[in-house]
């Protein structure tokens, strides 16, 4: 017998980063998935993709393993529709979907799913060092999330850690609105990535003057959201990239990315962590922008809105 779980990729729209210091932020979840089969061990030992459990090699499903489950070595295997450590959440739903096959071997086949994006965030907030729940929230739940430094409506669940405490809503994003991502090839490594942003906000005052404008960028992209205003929307992405690359998140090649779209989209910006990774353009020539980013030797894909967050299932 085999127990399945999936979860989909997320891109953020706005507020990475600044959602590490508590402030508010923005993401979707995109139909791209990360797929986990677990299976008895065939052995003594549990194994991942044939292999021995290794944290150096298998951190996330490590952690998931050792903390959410005791029985029987397992077998687990996984298939990506998501390119690793580009900025679109792959760990994240790495995680997620590995709880999510753990539960239907558990035999829940309708989980908690709170329960489920809790537990993920544990788990990348330990593998990781630090992290928000935004990516595995967005990942467990679908849809577009929220996350917010105060309760309001379309409320989740909220969350403290570290010091921190994060509101998880529910947002809805134009289904009309044309998201292209653009994925650099360069990796984008979460951790270095925060560590980086953290020396800026260190450095001077100024540093976190950054991160607070960033929570009010979001907080001005939620209103612009509701009322479906795509310019303003364009315009805030652009000052959110903006104070991204004044803190250090951005580099040559995504600014390259963004310059070959700019005059084309109402606005484009980094998406994850950074350095590496993707970027995202709203746009009304999709097909324009996806060939310009191709052009330019970025993979491209068009961010299609999965409503459906994690799965699971039992097979033979
Ligand atoms: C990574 O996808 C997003 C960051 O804000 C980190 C986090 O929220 O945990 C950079």
């Amino acid at each position: 017998m085999v127990s399945v779980g999936s979860a989909p990729a997320k891109v953020i729209l706005f507020g990475e980063h600044a959602v590490v210091y508590g402030k508010p932020a923005i993401a979707m979840a995109v139909d791209m998935r990360f797929e986990v089969t677990i299976k008895p061990s065939p052995r003594n030992i549990t194994l991942v993709e044939g292999h021995p459990i290794k944290e150096r090699y298998h951190a996330y499903v490590k952690y998931v393993h050792d903390h959410f489950y005791s029985g029987p070595p397992l077998d687990y295997s996984s298939k990506s529709g998501i390119p690793s450590a580009s900025g679109l959440g792959s760990s994240a739903a790495l995680t997620i979907a590995t709880l999510g096959a753990l539960k239907a071997h558990h035999g829940e086949l309708e989980p908690s799913i709170e329960e489920i994006a809790r537990m993920g965030h544990e788990t990348e907030y330990e593998v990781q060092g630090i992290a928000s729940p935004t990516d595995t929230t967005t990942s467990a739940h679908g849809g577009g999330i929220y996350v917010a430094n105060e309760q309001s409506s379309d409320h989740l669940w909220s969350i403290s850690r570290g010091g921190k405490t994060w509101h998880l809503h529910k947002i809805d994003i134009p289904e009309d609105m044309h998201i292209v991502v653009g994925y650099s090839g360069e990796s984008s490594k979460t951790r270095l990535q925060v560590k980086k942003v953290s020396k800026a906000t260190k450095r001077s005052k100024f540093g976190m003057e950054m991160i607070d404008e960033i929570g009010d960028v979001v907080e001005e992209a939620r209103g612009a959201l509701k009322k479906k205003d795509v310019v303003r929307l364009g315009e805030l992405m652009n000052k959110n990239q903006k104070l991204l690359t004044i803190l250090g998140a951005s580099n040559d090649k995504l600014q390259a990315l963004i310059d070959a779209v700019s005059d084309h989209s109402y606005g484009v910006k980094l998406t994850g962590a950074g350095g590496g990774g993707s970027v995202i353009a709203i746009t009304d020539k999709p097909e324009l922008v996806r060939n310009l980013f191709e052009k330019r030797g970025a993979k491209a894909y068009m961010a299609k809105p999965a409503s459906v967050g994690v799965k699971v299932n039992k097979g033979v």
